[in-house]
């Protein structure tokens, strides 16, 4: 199975879970270091660096996998986060201005979490398992109710017509595509050097058990997703999210 942002948080979890039963992860992303120590701290697991935004990485992806394992059973695009954390816009005339950063937000959100999903969906949907073949994707709470700024949860919420669009075509392969929409999850580096108190208080206080998520919660639920048992189950979104969408 693949899985994109495998180094790090829900990534990770996802692939120890996986690597437990015994499955090949390849894990992608784009700092190699992250990448190689994760697969060194699992049994079964491969590191593929690569920036899943820029095609021609995608398609060194691609091939690395046809060369290799030839067929995908799992697909798991959990490459993501939010766009603030990435560099800005060069220092130059202009780009402080507020629609310079607007364009620069909504830009780096849709390449990092639309973008990256998409390319590397497209570039392995062929070799998908057929019969049996799945595909996940990470959208987040953000989708269904705002980010702030907007960009973030747009570029999330893109992925939910794709993924509908996609089982539509991948039902008759009998295989699946369904999302994941995360709430605050800890121990993942999306929130960068921290989440202040307060700001976590109020989210673990939106949820309806008290609680943050784990990384665990949301890799049980793809691998749920993933098996056997959820063969019936496609062109939808779970929220993992102890019901904060439903808000205190
Ligand atoms: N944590 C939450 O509260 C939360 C809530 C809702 C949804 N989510 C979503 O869950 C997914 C996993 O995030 P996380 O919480 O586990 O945070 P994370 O630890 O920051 O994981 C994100 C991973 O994506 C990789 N990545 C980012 N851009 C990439 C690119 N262009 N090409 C390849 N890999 C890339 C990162 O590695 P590199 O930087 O090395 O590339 C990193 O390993 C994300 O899609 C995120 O939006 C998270």
């Amino acid at each position: 199975m693949i899985i994109s942002g495998g180094g790090t948080g829900i990534g990770f979890a996802t692939a120890d879970c996986f690597d437990r039963d015994g499955d090949t992860t390849v894990l992608v992303g784009r700092r190699a270091a992250v990448v190689e120590r994760a697969a060194d701290r699992l049994d079964h697991a491969v590191a593929l660096p690569a920036d899943l935004t820029d095609p021609a990485d995608v398609a060194r992806v691609a091939t690395v996998v046809a060369e290799r394992w030839g067929t995908v059973d799992v697909l798991v695009n959990a490459a993501g986060g939010n766009g603030s954390l990435e560099p800005g816009p060069e220092p130059g005339p202009g780009s402080e201005e507020p629609l310079a950063a607007a364009a620069h937000a909504w830009t780096v959100n849709f390449r990092i979490n639309t973008l990256s999903a998409v390319l590397l969906t497209e570039a392995l949907r062929d070799r998908l398992a057929s019969p049996g073949g799945r595909v996940l994707f990470l959208s987040s709470i953000a989708a269904y109710r705002g980010s702030g700024s907007g960009a973030y949860a747009a570029s999330k919420a893109a992925l939910h017509p794709y993924a509908y669009d996609l089982a539509g075509a991948l039902g008759p392969r009998g295989i699946t595509v369904n999302l994941v929409a995360p709430g605050y999850i800890e121990d993942t580096e999306f929130f960068g050097g921290g989440m202040p108190p307060e700001r976590r208080a109020t989210l673990v206080g939106q949820t309806l058990n008290g609680r943050p998520g784990t990384p665990g919660d949301v890799a049980q639920t793809l691998h749920w997703l993933a098996s056997h048992a959820a063969g019936h189950v496609t062109a939808q979104s779970v929220q993992v999210n102890g019901g904060a969408e439903r808000g205190r």
